[in-house]
């Protein structure tokens, strides 16, 4: 059942005039509200949504950058309706045709891309680069999914019986809910849009609340593509909203999948609601992701990658870098450059080029931040470099934090074992790479793991039956940034999952298995008589 959305954050409208920072992003993509409210829910037939209101705020300076209108529990289930309605002819579409929209939605996004990754770094907090390069990824997975359009295909197989076929077809699945998380507000409902629109399904996205104005700027888009080419918009639904939407759509009956990314403690009840109505589900949730470094590794391409993977996104990404093992003969050498790195971290605004460091997305995520530093500090780890809360002058609204190397007493610490979405890097050194690979698999996440060597038993081991247990097993490439080519995803709490790339889409859409009997006689399989 829908219930109010009480607990959102409601918020009064604001005349405050908006910075010139702030105004400048929002207004190349029409999202400046002036004082007024965003509607944040589309269905095909415009937009609307009278329900709670949502704040959007930016994680830099606190200033409040719209207010975005949510569903009334009415307008939910008319939002399901309407996509279910829009699913039934889109259905029809032939393949190649939903992928040429696709196309067109491709080059839509790309006209708008570095709009949209300043939204995004506005909005969320990362990096300049950072957000128009997940913009670029949901091109890219556009440009994947639009040469499915023309290769989803099913196969013929021999039947047992004369003037049988086999055939295992591929047909739309239905209603696609994709509930998506702050730390990736485009990319992800990217991977999963590209591939449900392809395979003939309605999509209905349900961001993450404080990622409200991405959402909208992306559904602009789609939806003008969708109008021109007269596909119902139902077909790429919004709907903002807070956990009550989220549980209402896990909870319904004409939500086929649910796609879920976010914590492993939301995403177990996400998979115990769908999984009881017998719904489809996918998650994507924690990732507590090593990197191993063994002595032969090439330090001039390890330090800065695992740089990347431990500070890149402030630590916000499902595969940072949250545990760095280094062999014994090198981790001197090692961690003198990475401090050396640490030291200078261009840290600020988000949208200035040379900002490295940018905001956590919430006070919230600050706090836990503290936590855990306080943490390190009472079961006595060392703390090479951070650890504090920071407040870079101009940005004393901001949610900043120092970027972390903290050396932990032991490997029994619980500390080890959660995802933490901080730049909290916690190392630690090994002598031989099964143990290291023990540590990389002991852990109950298993979302990325990389390996830094030149030897090729090391790698043969690591990518093998006896080495590392996760989704993503990478040699000489650090934790993050996955090319969308390869199914995404991880292992064990990480909730087994697979997005984006390799075989994916086959998730998307219902398999039949066909016989087909063209012959006079009709024989049972397996030999069985069972004539009168
Ligand atoms: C996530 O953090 O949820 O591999 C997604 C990466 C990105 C996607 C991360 N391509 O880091």
């Amino acid at each position: 059942m829908y219930r109010l959305a009480r607990s959102l954050r409601s918020s009064r409208s604001f005349s405050r005039a908006l910075s010139t920072r702030a105004s400048n992003v929002l207004s190349a993509l029409g999202l400046e509200s002036q004082g007024g409210v965003l509607p944040g829910v589309y269905t095909g037939r415009g937009w609307g949504g009278t329900g709670n209101v949502v704040a959007s705020k930016c994680p830099t300076t606190g200033e409040h950058l719209a207010d975005v209108t949510t569903a009334t529990p009415a307008e939910f289930h008319s939002v399901i309706e309407r996509s279910r309605e829009a699913f039934h002819s889109f259905r029809m579409l032939p393949a190649p045709r939903r992928g040429e929209i696709l196309r067109q939605i491709r080059e839509a996004l790309a006209a708008k891309r570095d709009s949209l990754g300043a939204l995004v770094s506005l909005e969320m907090g990362k990096i300049l680069s950072e957000g128009i390069g997940e913009v670029q990824e949901f091109i890219d997975i556009c440009d994947y999914a639009v040469g499915l359009s023309r290769m989803m295909n099913g196969q013929v197989i021999a039947s047992e019986r004369p003037g049988h076929t086999i055939l295992e077809v591929p047909n739309p699945l239905g209603l696609v809910a994709v509930i998506s998380a702050f730390n990736f507000p485009v990319a992800v409902y990217g991977w999963n849009l590209a591939l449900s629109f392809v395979a003939g399904n309605a999509t209905l996205w349900k961001p993450a609340p404080s990622t409200p104005l991405c959402s909208i700027a992306v559904t602009r888009i789609v939806a003008e593509v969708l109008e021109k080419n007269g596909v119902d918009g139902g077909v790429a639904a919004l709907i903002t909203g807070g956990h009550e939407v989220g549980e209402a759509l896990c909870e319904s009956e004409h939500v086929t999948m649910v796609s879920f990314t976010g914590s492993e403690h939301i995403g177990a009840k996400v998979g115990r609601k769908v999984q009881g109505r017998f719904g489809k589900v996918l998650l994507e949730l924690g990732g507590n992701n090593a990197s191993i470094v063994m002595p032969d590794a090439d330090l001039s391409l390890a330090v800065p990658s695992v740089f990347f993977g431990a500070v890149g996104t402030a630590g916000q990404r499902c595969t940072s870098t949250r545990r760095l093992y280094l062999h014994r003969e090198i981790a001197p050498r090692f961690l003198d450059a990475l401090k050396k790195a640490y030291a200078q971290i261009p840290t600020g605004d988000p949208l200035v080029s040379s900002t490295l460091l940018g905001p956590l997305h919430n006070q919230n995520a600050v706090k836990a931040y503290h936590k855990a530093a306080m943490h390190l500090h009472e079961v006595g780890a060392e703390i090479l470099v951070g650890g504090k809360v920071k407040h870079p002058s101009g940005f004393d609204q901001g949610n900043f934090v120092e970027a972390t190397i903290a050396i932990p007493p032991s490997q029994d610490l619980d500390l080890w074992k959660r995802e933490l979405f901080a730049p909290i890097l916690n190392v630690a050194i090994f002598d031989e790479l099964d143990q290291a690979i023990e540590w990389n698999n002991s852990v109950p996440q298993g979302l990325s793991s990389s390996i830094w060597t030149k030897d090729i038993r090391n790698i043969g081991k690591f990518i093998g039956p006896s080495g590392s247990d996760c989704g993503i097993v990478n040699v000489n490439v650090g934790n993050s940034g996955a090319e969308i080519g390869a199914a995404f995803g991880g292992n064990k709490r990480t909730g087994w999952g697979r997005e984006s790339g390799g075989d994916s889409w086959k998730q998307y859409v219902r398999w039949s298995a066909c016989t087909i009997n063209s012959s006079n006689e009709a024989p049972l399989a397996q030999g069985v008589n069972f004539s009168l």
